[in-house]
Formats: C-alpha cells, sequence, structure tokens
C-alpha cells in the first residue's frame, strides 16, 4: 500500500513538471492554483476593466505628496522667489562651482549655451531664442533666488528644471556657475556688490 502511495505521488509530480524536464518550457503545468496563473495584474497602460474609459493606471488622492517632498512655495510668484537666500552665496570654491558646472552642462547648456551666451545647439531650432545670461538683466539686476526661481518654477516657454534638479543645492550650485560664466564673460564687473 505504502508503495503504491509513494508511485502515485511520483507520476503526480512529473505530471506537475509536464513530463521531464526537455519539454519544461513546451507544455504548460498542470494549473494547481489557478489564481496564481491568471493573475488579475493590469497593465498601468491599459485602460480599467471596471470603466473604460479610464487608466488602468490610478492617480494618487488628491494633495498626496511623495515622502520628503516639500512644495515650492513662491510658484508664479518671480518676486518672492528672488528674494530667497543662495546657501552657497559667495561661495565660489570648485566643489560648488564642478557641481554646477556639471549640472549647468547637462540641463542649460543645450539652449543656453556652454558660455551662456544663450547659443546652444537646440537655440538653432527654437522660435522664441533662449537668451543669453550674461546680459545686464541677468548678471546685474536679477539676484540669485531670481535666477533659482527661474530654474524651480519655469518661466515663460522655458519649463521646470526642478523635477530634474531634485536637489535645491544643485540649482543653487548652478547659480553660482552661471555667475562664473558671468565673470568669465562680461569681466570682473559681473555681480553686483553686496549691499
Ligand atoms: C529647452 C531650452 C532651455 C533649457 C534647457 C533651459 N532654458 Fe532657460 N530659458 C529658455 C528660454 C526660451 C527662455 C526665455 C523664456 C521666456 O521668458 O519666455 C529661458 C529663460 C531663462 C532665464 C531668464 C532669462 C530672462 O531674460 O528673464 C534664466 C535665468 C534661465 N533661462 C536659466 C536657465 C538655466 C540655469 C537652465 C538649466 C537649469 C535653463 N535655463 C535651461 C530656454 C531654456
Amino acid at each position: 500500500m505504502r508503495k503504491f502511495i509513494l508511485l502515485a505521488s511520483a507520476a503526480l509530480l512529473a505530471s506537475c513538471t509536464g513530463g521531464g524536464p526537455a519539454d519544461l518550457h513546451k507544455e504548460p503545468n498542470v494549473e494547481l492554483i489557478q489564481d496564481m496563473m491568471e493573475s488579475p495584474a493590469i497593465k498601468a497602460q491599459d485602460f480599467d476593466t471596471f470603466n473604460r474609459e479610464q487608466s488602468a493606471s490610478r492617480l494618487p488622492p488628491e494633495g498626496t505628496v511623495p515622502v520628503g517632498f516639500a512644495k515650492y512655495p513662491y510658484h508664479l510668484q518671480p518676486d518672492l522667489g528672488a528674494k530667497q537666500k543662495n546657501p552657497f552665496d559667495g561661495k565660489m570654491t570648485p566643489e560648488v562651482l564642478e557641481l554646477g558646472r556639471t549640472k549647468y552642462e547637462t540641463y542649460c547648456a543645450v539652449c543656453h549655451g556652454y558660455e551662456g551666451k544663450g547659443d546652444g545647439p537646440v537655440s538653432v531650432k527654437m522660435s522664441v531664442k533662449p537668451p543669453s545670461l550674461l546680459t545686464d538683466k541677468i548678471a546685474v539686476t536679477y539676484t540669485d533666488g531670481h535666477i533659482f526661481h527661474v530654474i524651480t518654477d519655469g518661466q515663460g516657454v522655458m519649463s521646470s528644471y526642478a523635477y530634474q534638479l531634485v536637489n535645491p543645492n544643485d540649482r543653487w550650485a548652478i547659480v553660482n556657475y552661471v555667475r562664473s560664466l558671468q565673470k568669465l564673460g562680461r569681466g570682473a564687473s559681473a555681480k553686483p556688490e553686496k549691499k
């Protein structure tokens, strides 16, 4: 009797694997627990099976914020944004400038040019040209906070870069790097004296 049970369970096991290793990928397994084979998962790009008008990928409930995310408080308020203090104010150290250069050359130079002249490779194709960052307007009138605001919130046809440059320090480092480009491109008078 015991022998029979052993044989029977061996046969059952063999049927589970579809006969032998060679057939493993040709035959579907015996579905012992069907729910696990046919899972109700739907692809994010699919439609909702309960409502074909709706996408399968649900929106988070209103007001949801990612952990660690601080909402930019000066959205569409450049005057207030301009008053923010640069944590790297006057810190033109190799570390800050190198961080700023890497980020600037990755995210800004395509439009504003490697030297900040507004002549990046993409600018040729744009109808609204990216402005030079070396003009009086930006070098003298714009505070560090104002440049930070434009990077964070966007301006006109330039979109926000806060999602690519998630860490605000990266954006402030870009501000310092832009100041260094202004010094190079305009001579020593680039940054207004501290009041
Ligand atoms: C896709 C091209 C593009 C990229 C990339 C881009 N910008 Fe701009 N930027 C523009 C355009 C176009 C404007 C003019 C927008 C307007 O006022 O309508 C602008 C405006 C600005 C201004 C304000 C100029 C003014 O006269 O008021 C600053 C400062 C600036 N950009 C800095 C940056 C920095 C720093 C980066 C990188 C984080 C960056 N931009 C990335 C296209 C770009």
